[in-house]
């Protein structure tokens, strides 16, 4: 059984629904899947898990949320990204993705593979379509 690790920041709850159903896609398939607010994670969880998706909203003008998740993301720059499939995923409301896209380009340039090469966003709140595109971005990951 594979195991995905998820770990996000979340101030209103939107991507935390998103992080949640990630999870129930990657079960769904029979995997196993942990799922951590990043101000409970830490480095290691990153090095040991071969699965990984990473949640933040759009925050600031177009960037991550800087008090936890900016510098943990920072964190991983000499992570060892070879082997692993990473998915990005966050909620915003009036941009355009600008904070995804280049999230996006950050993590390549860490060598990580990404299962959606353009990231999953919602807007605002997840409807029940939202809810169905994290469930399968949780089913594709554990396929990965
Ligand atoms: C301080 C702050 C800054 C924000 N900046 C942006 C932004 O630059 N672009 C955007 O599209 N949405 C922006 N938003 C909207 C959030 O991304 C949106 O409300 C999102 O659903 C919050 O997700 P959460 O519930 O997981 O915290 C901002 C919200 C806050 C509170």
């Amino acid at each position: 059984m594979k195991k995905a690790t998820i770990i996000y920041w979340s101030g209103t709850g939107n991507t935390e629904m998103m992080a949640n159903a990630i999870a129930e896609g990657v079960k769904a398939i029979g995997n196993d899947a942990k799922v951590v607010r990043v101000e409970d994670a830490d480095k290691d969880m990153v090095i040991n898990s071969e699965l990984l998706a990473f949640g933040c909203p759009s925050m600031g003008a177009e960037v991550l949320e800087e008090e936890f998740m900016e510098p943990f993301i920072e964190s991983l720059s000499d992570v060892d990204f070879s082997g692993k499939k990473v998915a990005l995923f966050g909620s915003y409301d009036w941009g355009d993705g600008e904070w995804m896209r280049n999230w996006v380009e950050r993590m390549k340039e860490y060598g990580a593979d990404l299962v959606d090469e353009e990231g999953l966003i919602i807007r605002l709140t997840p409807d029940d379509d939202g809810i169905d595109d994290c469930k399968a971005l949780g089913e594709q990951l554990a396929k990965a």
